[in-house]
C-alpha cells in the first residue's frame, strides 16, 4: 500500500526514548501483519477490574492498531479475536464478547470508510449469535468496494477446523469429479482456507508474553517471523507495533535456504 508520509510522521510524533519512526525502513514494511490479541483478562485483573473491562479496553487498542496498519502501508492486517476453543469460557464472557464484536464493528464502519479498509473474516460465522452475524454481514457489504488495506477479524476461528474444512471440500470435489487427486497441490489447498487469495503473514505479534499459537493459522504461519511482547493487549500502542517491525526488519529470513537477505 502507498504510504502518506506526512500523515505517518504526524501520527508518529512525540516518540518515546527507545524508538522512533526513523528506526524502521518504510520500504520494507511487512505486507501482512497478524496479531494474537492476548492479555485482556490479566490487564483487568491487575487493576482489580472485571475481565470484561479488559475486553472493552482492548477495543481501543484494536482501533489504534488498525489505524497504525493503514498509516504504515500494511496490505493485510489480521487479528485473532475469538477461537473455536473460547466457547469454553463462562457464558457471560462469551455473550459480552459477541456483543462487543457487533457494537465495535458498527462503531468502526466510519473509520473503514474513511480509510478505505476492506473487511474480511476468518472462521465459521454460522455459529455466531444472529446480532453479531448480521453486523458482520453489514460490514462485509459496506466495505466490499473498498480498495485499501484488508482488515481480517478471526472469530470462531480454529486452524484445525479450517484445515479439516478444506480437506472436506477438496474431497467433495474429487468425489464429484471436478478435481483429481493429482490436482490437489498446495495452491489448491490454500484456496480452500479462509485466507484464500491473501499473502501469508510475514510478522505475527502475540501480546501478554504467551509463546504459543493457540490454534491460529497453522498452515499460513509456516515461515512467519514471531514477535512476542509481555505487554497486555489493552496497553499495546503504535509504538509497540513499531518495535515489532523494527525487530522483524533485523531478522534474516532464509526460507530453508542459506542466502540471507
Ligand atoms: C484475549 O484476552 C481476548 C480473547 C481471547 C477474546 P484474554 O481474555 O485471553 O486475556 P487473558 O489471557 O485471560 O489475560
Ligand atoms: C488465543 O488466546 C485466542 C485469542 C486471542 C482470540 P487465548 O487466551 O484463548 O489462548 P490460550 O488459552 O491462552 O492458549
Ligand atoms: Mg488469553
Amino acid at each position: 500500500m502507498l504510504i502518506d508520509e506526512e500523515k505517518l510522521r504526524a501520527y508518529y510524533s512525540q516518540a518515546p526514548e527507545d524508538i522512533s519512526l526513523t528506526d524502521v525502513d518504510l520500504a520494507r514494511i511487512p505486507r501482512h501483519v497478524s496479531i494474537i490479541m492476548d492479555g485482556n483478562g490479566r490487564w483487568a485483573q491487575a487493576r482489580g477490574l472485571d475481565r470484561s473491562e479488559g475486553h472493552v479496553a482492548g477495543v481501543d487498542s484494536l482501533r489504534e492498531a488498525v489505524t497504525t496498519s493503514v498509516r504504515l502501508g500494511v496490505d493485510v492486517f489480521s487479528v485473532y479475536a475469538f477461537s473455536t476453543e473460547n466457547w469454553r469460557r463462562p457464558q457471560h464472557e462469551v455473550d459480552l464478547l459477541m456483543h462487543l464484536f457487533a457494537t465495535t464493528l458498527l462503531n468502526e464502519l466510519p473509520l473503514f470508510h474513511q480509510e478505505n479498509v476492506k473487511l474480511r473474516f476468518f472462521g465459521d460465522l454460522v455459529a455466531l449469535p444472529e446480532e453479531t452475524r448480521d453486523v458482520f454481514q453489514e460490514g462485509l457489504d459496506e466495505t466490499a468496494d473498498h480498495t485499501g488495506m484488508t482488515f481480517a477479524l478471526a472469530v470462531n476461528y480454529g486452524s484445525r477446523a479450517e484445515i479439516t474444512k478444506a480437506a472436506r471440500e477438496i474431497a467433495e470435489l474429487v468425489v464429484s469429479g471436478d478435481l483429481t487427486p493429482e490436482d490437489v497441490d498446495e495452491g489448491v489447498f490454500a484456496d480452500h482456507l479462509y485466507t484464500a487469495g491473501l499473502p501469508d503473514p510475514e510478522l505475527l505479534i502475540r501480546t501478554s508474553g504467551e509463546q504459543r499459537l493457540s490454534n491460529y493459522l497453522l498452515w499460513q504461519l509456516a515461515y512467519t517471523e514471531f514477535f512476542v511482547t509481555d505487554t497486555y493487549w489493552p496497553d499495546f500502542t503504535r509504538w509497540d507495533y513499531l518495535r515489532a517491525i523494527r525487530d522483524f526488519q533485523g531478522r534474516h529470513r532464509r526460507f530453508g535456504g542459506v542466502v540471507s537477505k
